[in-house]
């Protein structure tokens, strides 16, 4: 055996402690308005001062206060705490790509199936996205919300073939998995003359979806409606996206083959998914890290109680996504483009 490397295992698992601790005290920070009142105040204070201003108790704040600066998430000087300007945007800007509140809220929701999926895990049987915490409804949408306004209009839409053009002129779009509508809403916003539905099987989803639009001005233009991806109504569609859904589907090429029917004869399906590269082993990094223990822990086990249960998992890769797609009957398929985090796929009849 050797003592470094097991060393090195050890400190690991300890930052590692660190961070799994650390989830739980970003969202309780988040929750309670601490990041949010520290970056208001506009000086560093102390932890009586932030205490009285979020409404909660010294010694509480205090303890979270340490934890926090101690993962360099809050800055601490001579007995003050603040929010550097990096630090806020990372903590309180939500409309920023490089916001990370939403992302801690969908993970440490996401742990909460542990007692649920050990069970499964020897039956088999999967675990349904509406099965799980409501905040990794509210956390997906704010992880995934901030990516989409930096990518969605400006990159992704106008990579696709002849789809930017129809969109300003007035085009038919559904948005199928749509959740809490982050991507149909910024899609309505950027495309006043087209009109968009959202559809998810998950109820509650779709009762925020419809709340975003009102809040945002835009349900003028956007409907939500609760369906499977195999069963939404309507035809004709110029667009139809899917937004990090594809492999949460039991059967993604049945939902291939609805997607074909709805589209018009020129249509085109916008794929996005995790990236991932198609060898298991390129994918050993921290973003194939991230995808895949979420996989673990929601994706697989959505697909597994859906019928069919594919079970893609979030690490796919374009191939074997390409195989479900054209298994669907489409015939033209093609990467369009790439972030660090999606890949995103363009599928036309
Ligand atoms: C990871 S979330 C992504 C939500 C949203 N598209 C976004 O990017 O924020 C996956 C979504 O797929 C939905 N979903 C899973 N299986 C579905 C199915 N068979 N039909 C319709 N929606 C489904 C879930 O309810 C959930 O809202």
């Amino acid at each position: 055996m050797n003592e470094d490397r097991l060393m090195g295992l050890v400190h690991q698992a300890v930052g590692d402690f660190g961070s799994i601790l650390t989830g739980a005290l970003v969202v309780l920070g988040d929750r309670l308005g601490l990041y949010r009142n520290l970056a208001g105040a506009g000086r560093p204070l102390t932890s009586a001062e932030l205490a009285a201003e979020a409404g909660c108790a010294e010694r509480y704040v205090r303890e979270w206060l340490n934890g926090q600066a101690a993962s360099g998430y809050v800055t601490y000087v001579d007995g003050r705490y603040a929010l550097s300007e990096e630090q806020a945007v990372a903590f309180t800007d939500e409309s920023s790509p490089a916001c990370v509140i939403g992302g801690f809220q969908a993970t440490m929701a996401a742990t909460r199936a542990i007692d649920r999926l050990s069970v499964l895990f020897r039956t088999g049987e999967g675990l349904g996205w509406h099965e799980h915490h409501d905040d990794l409804f509210c956390g997906t949408e704010r992880f995934f919300r901030p990516g989409y306004i930096a990518n969605l209009t400006a990159s992704w839409i106008p990579a696709l073939a002849d789809v930017e053009g129809k969109l300003h002129r007035g085009a038919k779009v559904a948005d199928i998995g749509c959740g809490h509508g982050a991507s149909t809403i910024i899609m309505a916003r950027a495309f006043p003359e087209s009109t968009f539905t959202g559809f998810d099987y998950h109820a509650p989803s779709i009762d925020a979806a419809r709340k975003a639009a009102a809040d945002a001005g835009v349900d003028d233009r956007v409907s939500f409606e609760v369906a499977s991806a195999k069963e939404y109504p309507g035809t004709g569609y110029d667009l139809v996206g899917f937004f990090d859904c594809l492999h949460d589907m039991g059967d993604p090429t049945g939902a291939a083959r609805h997607v074909l029917a709805s589209l018009a004869p020129d249509g085109t399906w916008l794929i996005v998914e995790p990236f991932a590269n198609d060898d298991t082993a390129d994918n050993f990094n921290p973003i194939g890290r991230l995808f895949y223990s979420a996989s673990t822990l929601i994706c697989t086990p959505a697909s597994l109680s859906q019928e069919s249960g594919t079970a893609l998992g979030a690490q796919a890769g374009e191939t074997r996504l390409r195989d479900v797609v054209t298994a669907g009957g489409f015939t033209r398929f093609r990467r369009a483009a790439e972030t660090p985090f999606n890949l995103v796929l363009e599928a036309r009849p």
